[in-house]
C-alpha cells in the first residue's frame, strides 16, 4: 500500500513508518517539525534502507494537504499528527481543539474527496476516563478530564459519522494506553522537550543524570504497591499493531485497544529499568498528581482475535531500549539552576 503518515517525524509514527516500510508499504510522511526534527527521516531511511518521501506542511492547511493527494495516489492514511501534553491542553484549550479536531475533519475530507478508503486514527486509553480496568472496547466513554482527552473522544466520534455515511470510508480507532521505548538500533526514541510529563521518559533522564530524582506521585492507591499501575506497550509493539489495523480494515468502524493486557506499577518500572539497565534511578515519593487515575490497563483480546496482533515486548526490554536510545543521545546533565 502507498501510506500517508501524518505526524511520521514523531515519536510513535516514526517508528511505525520503520515497521511500513519493512513490511513493504511506501510511505509519505506529512509533518510541521512543531515537535520532531528533520534528522529523523534520514534516521528512518537509514535504519530500513528504503527512502521517505517528506513534506514539511501543516496538515491542518486543506490547499496544500489537497495538492498532496492530488499528487500521490493513497491506498490508506495514518494520522498521528496533533498536540498530546495533558496540562498544556488544559491551560490553551483552543491550541488543542484546533490542531486536533480540524486536522482530522481535513484529512477525511480529502479521503472522501480522492476515494482514499482507510483510515487508521491515533487515540488514547484517555477516552475510557474513569472506567474500571482492564478497559473493553465496548465500554461506554466516560468524560476525560483534559481537553486532550475530549479532542480523541471528539475525533473518534467525528471519523464514526463520517464512516457511517460514506460506507466506501473505513476507520480504525486505535486506543494506545502507555506507549514507551525504542527501536533497537537506538536510532529513533522519544525526545520530550522540556521536562518530560511522562514517566519512561523522565526516569530516562534521571538515570543519565539529566535530572536529579524521580517523582514518584503517590504511594497510597488500592495497588500492588500503592504506587500507580499503567499498561506500557513497547513503541515497535505499537508500530506494528498499525501494519495489522490497515491490512485488516476492510468496512465500517473498528476499534482497537493497543496494549499488553498486564499493569506494571510505578515502582516495579523503576526496578525493572535499575536491574535491565545496572543503573542507579534515585526517587522521592510525592503527592499524588492531579487527575492520575490509580490504575489503568487494556483488555488487549480483540486486537488479538480479530487483527492477530499481540504485544510480543515485555517491560524488560522496554526498558533496555529506551535507556539505549537516551544514552547514545548527546543530551547532556543540566546544572543545578537548569534543572
Ligand atoms: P509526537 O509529538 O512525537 O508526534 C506528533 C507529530 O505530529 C510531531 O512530529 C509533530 O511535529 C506533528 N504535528 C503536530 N501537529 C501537526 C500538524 N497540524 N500538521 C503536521 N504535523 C503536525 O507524539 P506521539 O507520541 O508520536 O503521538 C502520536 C499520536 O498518538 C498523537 O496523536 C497522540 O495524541 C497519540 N497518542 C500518544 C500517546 C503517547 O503516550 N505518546 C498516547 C496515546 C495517544
Ligand atoms: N508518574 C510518576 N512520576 C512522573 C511521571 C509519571 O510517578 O514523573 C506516574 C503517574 O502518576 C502514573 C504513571 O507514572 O501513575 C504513568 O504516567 P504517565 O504520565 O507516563 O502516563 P499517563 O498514564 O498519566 O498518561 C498517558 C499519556 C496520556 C494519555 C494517558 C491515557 O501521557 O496522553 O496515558 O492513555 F492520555
Amino acid at each position: 500500500m502507498n501510506v500517508l503518515v501524518t505526524g511520521g517525524t514523531g515519536y510513535i509514527g516514526s517508528h511505525t513508518c520503520v515497521s511500513l516500510l519493512q513490511a513493504g508499504h511506501s510511505v509519505v510522511i506529512v509533518d510541521n517539525l512543531s515537535n520532531s526534527s528533520r534528522e529523523t527521516l534520514e534516521q528512518i531511511e537509514s535504519i530500513t534502507g528504503e527512502e521517505v518521501m517528506f513534506y514539511e506542511n501543516d496538515v491542518t492547511d486543506e490547499k496544500t494537504m489537497d495538492e498532496i493527494f492530488t499528487h500521490h495516489s493513497f491506498d490508506g492514511v495514518i494520522h498521528f499528527a496533533g498536540f498530546k501534553a495533558v496540562g498544556e491542553s488544559v491551560n490553551l484549550p483552543s491550541k488543542y481543539y484546533r490542531n486536533n479536531l480540524l486536522s482530522t475533519i481535513v484529512l477525511a475530507d480529502l479521503c472522501l474527496k480522492h476515494n482514499v478508503e482507510k483510515f487508521v486514527f491515533s487515540s488514547s486509553a484517555t477516552v475510557y476516563g474513569e472506567n474500571a480496568s482492564p478497559m473493553v472496547e465496548s465500554m461506554e466513554l466516560l468524560p476525560t478530564t483534559n481537553p486532550y482527552g475530549e479532542t480523541k473522544a471528539m475525533s473518534e466520534r467525528i471519523l464514526s459519522d463520517i464512516s457511517k455515511a460514506n460506507p466506501n470510508f473505513h476507520v480504525s480507532l486505535l486506543r494506545y494506553f502507555n506507549p514507551v521505548g525504542a527501536h533497537e538500533s537506538g536510532l529513533i526514541g522519544e525526545s520530550p522537550n522540556g521536562i518530560p510529563n511522562n514517566l519512561m521518559p523522565y526516569v530516562t533522564q534521571v538515570a543519565k543524570g539529566i535530572r536529579e530524582k524521580l517523582s514518584v506521585f503517590g504511594d497510597d492507591y488500592d495497588t500492588v504497591d500503592g504506587s500507580g499501575v499503567r499498561d506500557y506497550v513497547h513503541v515497535m509493539d505499537l508500530a506494528e499493531g498499525h501494519i495489522a489495523a490497515l491490512e485488516h480494515l476492510e468496512e465500517g468502524v473498528r476499534v482497537y485497544n493497543l496494549g499488553t493486557g498486564k499493569g506494571t506499577s510505578v515502582l516495579e518500572l523503576v526496578e525493572a529499568f535499575e536491574q535491565v539497565n545496572q543503573v542507579p534511578v534515585p526517587y522521592d515519593i510525592v503527592q499524588r498528581r492531579p487527575g492520575d487515575l490509580a490504575t489503568c490497563f487494556a483488555d488487549a483480546s480483540k486486537a488479538e482475535n480479530e487483527l492477530g496482533w499481540t504485544a510480543k515486548r515485555g517491560i524488560q526490554d522496554m526498558c533496555r531500549d529506551a535507556w539505549n536510545y537516551q544514552s547514545r543521545s548527546s543530551q547532556e546533565a543540566l546544572s543545578e539552576n537548569e534543572r
